[in-house]
C-alpha cells in the first residue's frame, strides 16, 4: 500500500484541527493532531508538579505515564496509559502552560521520533501542528500552511466562547493569541515557519467548509487519486 501524507502547519487560531480532521475523513486517511501530544505533556507537567522549562524530565514522564493515541476514536482520542484526557488537555491551565513545555528541544525530540513511528504505523494521514511540513515530514505529498490576521483568528476564538455561553474578553483574548504566536515563532527547535514549498491558505475570509474544499481540491490536484481509493 502506499503512503501518503498531508501536513497542514500554522498559528492557533486559523481552525486547523477541525479543517484537518474533516479533510482526513474526505480523503479516507488518519489524522494526527499533534498539538494534543504537546497539551498532553503540559497536563503531565501540571499534575506531577514538574518544571514546565525542564525539558529533560518532561521527555522521562512522557515515556512513563505512556502517551499514546486510541485510533478506533473518531478523531483519535490522546491517552495516559489507560486514561482518556482529550478533554483535560483542552482546559484553561493546560493552554497558559503549553507554550513553555513546547518549546523545550529534550521534549521535541521524544514527540517528533514518536509522530514519525505513527506515521509508519499510519503511513495514509492528515498530520496537523507547527512544525510537520518543516520539520517532521519535510517529504510529505502535500505540504499546507494555514494563515489568518490575528484579529481574526481573536475573533474567532470570542464567537465560539460566546456560543458556548462562557465570558470572552476580547483585548485579553488577542494578547494572548499573539504572545502565543510570538513564543511558537521565536523557539530555537520546530519554530512556527512557513515551510518552503508549502501551499499558503489565508483562512481569514473563508468559512471552514470552503477551507476544507480547497484542500481537497488541491490534495486531489497534487496527488494521483488512486493513492486516496485504497
Ligand atoms: O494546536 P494546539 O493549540 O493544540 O497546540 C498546542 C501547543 O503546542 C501550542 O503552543 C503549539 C504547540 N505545538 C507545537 O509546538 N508543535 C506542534 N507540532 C503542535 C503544537
Amino acid at each position: 500500500m502506499t503512503g501518503v501524507i498531508i501536513t497542514i502547519d500554522g498559528p492557533a487560531g486559523t481552525g486547523k484541527s477541525s479543517v484537518a480532521h474533516l479533510l482526513a475523513g474526505r480523503l479516507g486517511l488518519d489524522f494526527l493532531d499533534t498539538g494534543a501530544m504537546y497539551r498532553a505533556a503540559a497536563l503531565i507537567a501540571i499534575e506531577q508538579g514538574i518544571d514546565p522549562g525542564d525539558g529533560k524530565a518532561l521527555a522521562a514522564a512522557v515515556h512513563a505515564e505512556r502517551l499514546h493515541f486510541d485510533w478506533v476514536a473518531d478523531p483519535p482520542a490522546i491517552l495516559l496509559g489507560d486514561r482518556d484526557v482529550s478533554l483535560p488537555v483542552r482546559g484553561q491551565d493546560v493552554a497558559g502552560t503549553v507554550s513553555t513545555v513546547a518549546a523545550q528541544p529534550e521534549l521535541r525530540a521524544v514527540l517528533v521520533q514518536q509522530q514519525r513511528r505513527i506515521a509508519e504505523a499510519h503511513p495514509r494521514l492528515v498530520s496537523e501542528g507547527r512544525d510537520q511540513g518543516s520539520v517532521v515530514f519535510p517529504e510529505a505529498s502535500v505540504r499546507f500552511f494555514l494563515d489568518a490576521d490575528a484579529d481574526v483568528r481573536a475573533l474567532r476564538r470570542v464567537n465560539q466562547l460566546v456560543e458556548a455561553g462562557l465570558p470572552a474578553d476580547r483585548d485579553r483574548i488577542a494578547r494572548d493569541i499573539r504572545e502565543r504566536d510570538r513564543i511558537d515563532s521565536t523557539r530555537s527547535d520546530g519554530p512556527l515557519v512557513h515551510p518552503t514549498g508549502a501551499i499558503v491558505i489565508d483562512t481569514g475570509q473563508l468559512t471552514r467548509e470552503q477551507v476544507v474544499e480547497e484542500l481537497e481540491r488541491l490534495c486531489r490536484a497534487h496527488v494521483p487519486a488512486a493513492r486516496f481509493d485504497q
